[in-house]
């Protein structure tokens, strides 16, 4: 199939080598080009403007950053949305409130365009993998056409509504997740004046009741980042979480609910925004709050 990806970042490129490796013809497009370019290397084609990349893909997958990003890449005269009788069907993969869902199917809907809501619990590794677990928004027929492709992306597909419904999920999905981030921080601080290897510590709180499945994924990873060794590759950078969180809270004030924990979280992300870690991985998150944001 010919498929398209707008934006190239950190899970755009992942799926669009996935993608690719099995055999699809993918085009890409992204704002700044030059982070295009090792996928480009590898043989993918370049689209100039995102409404000629709907030109020439049957499916568009978008993987951005925020709501901002979205009107950006779909509206306008050279946006995916201005590729009117292309017949291409639009997967928008990105995290933003469920809101900016609605809003997006009803510009579609005056465009005449197929879109579908899909954001994907699940990071570089699943995207890889074809593991991600996708929550889905919009019309019937056009999952269906979607399918093929999401199943070689994703592990687990679930239709849960209109648009606006998947952000939904997604949020719900990742919000225990947020507060995992900041309780443990609070765990390991509790434990280091034992003074133990971060590994065996690690080791010790995934093995039990209380460690999610996170832990099991990304331990190394944090443990490697207690040990004060050189981080990785960033995976999820801070800002990403805590644009999630919140959008997180905001949904639950439209809806009139109380999330005081999801509000402490944030406030903690926000701290550590402030100390210059928006860039950094979110394994950093429990270094940084061991060494000062846990301070009295
Ligand atoms: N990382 C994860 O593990 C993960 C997992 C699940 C879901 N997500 C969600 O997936 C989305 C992308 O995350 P990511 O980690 O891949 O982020 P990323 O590496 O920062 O990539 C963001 C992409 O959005 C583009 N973009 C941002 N603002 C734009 C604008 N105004 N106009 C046009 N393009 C714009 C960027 O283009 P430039 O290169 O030009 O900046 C880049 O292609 C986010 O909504 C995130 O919440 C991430």
């Amino acid at each position: 199939m010919r498929i398209g990806i707008a934006g190239t970042g950190k899970m755009g490129s992942a799926i669009a080598r996935r993608l690719a490796s099995l055999g699809h013809g993918l085009t890409v497009w992204n704002r700044t080009r030059a982070r295009a370019e090792p996928l480009l290397q590898e043989g993918l084609a370049w689209a100039a403007t995102p409404r000629e990349l709907a030109q020439a893909s049957e499916i568009v997958i978008s993987m951005l950053t925020d709501s901002e990003a979205l009107a950006a890449v779909y509206s306008g005269p050279e946006g995916l949305f201005a590729a009117r009788g292309s017949g291409t069907l639009f997967i928008d993969m990105s995290t933003v409130p469920p809101a900016t869902q609605q809003e997006m199917a009803r510009r579609a809907a005056e465009a005449g365009a197929a879109y579908l809501e899909c954001p994907v619990g699940g990071s570089v590794g699943p995207a890889k993998e074809g593991k991600l677990l996708a929550f889905v928004g919009g019309a019937e027929q056009d999952l269906a056409r979607a399918r093929p492709v999401l199943d070689q992306l994703c592990k687990r597909v679930e239709h849960v509504g209109t648009h606006g419904a998947g952000e939904t999920m997604k949020l719900a999905v990742n919000l225990p997740l947020m507060v995992y981030w900041q309780v443990l921080g609070e765990a390991l601080s509790l434990v280091q004046p034992l003074g133990l290897d971060p590994r065996r510590v690690i080791d010790i709180l995934a093995d039990s009741s209380g460690g999610p499945n996170m832990l099991k994924v990304r331990g190394g990873m944090i443990a490697q980042a207690l040990a004060g060794e050189a981080p990785g590759a960033v995976t999820v950078d801070v800002a990403t979480m805590r644009k999630d969180v919140a959008a997180m809270l905001q949904e639950g004030r439209a809806h009139g609910r109380q999330l005081p924990l999801t509000a402490a979280t944030l406030a903690n992300f926000e701290r550590a925004a402030q100390r210059g870690l928006d860039g950094a991985d979110c394994s950093q998150l429990p270094v940084w709050w061991l060494a000062e944001g846990g301070r009295t």
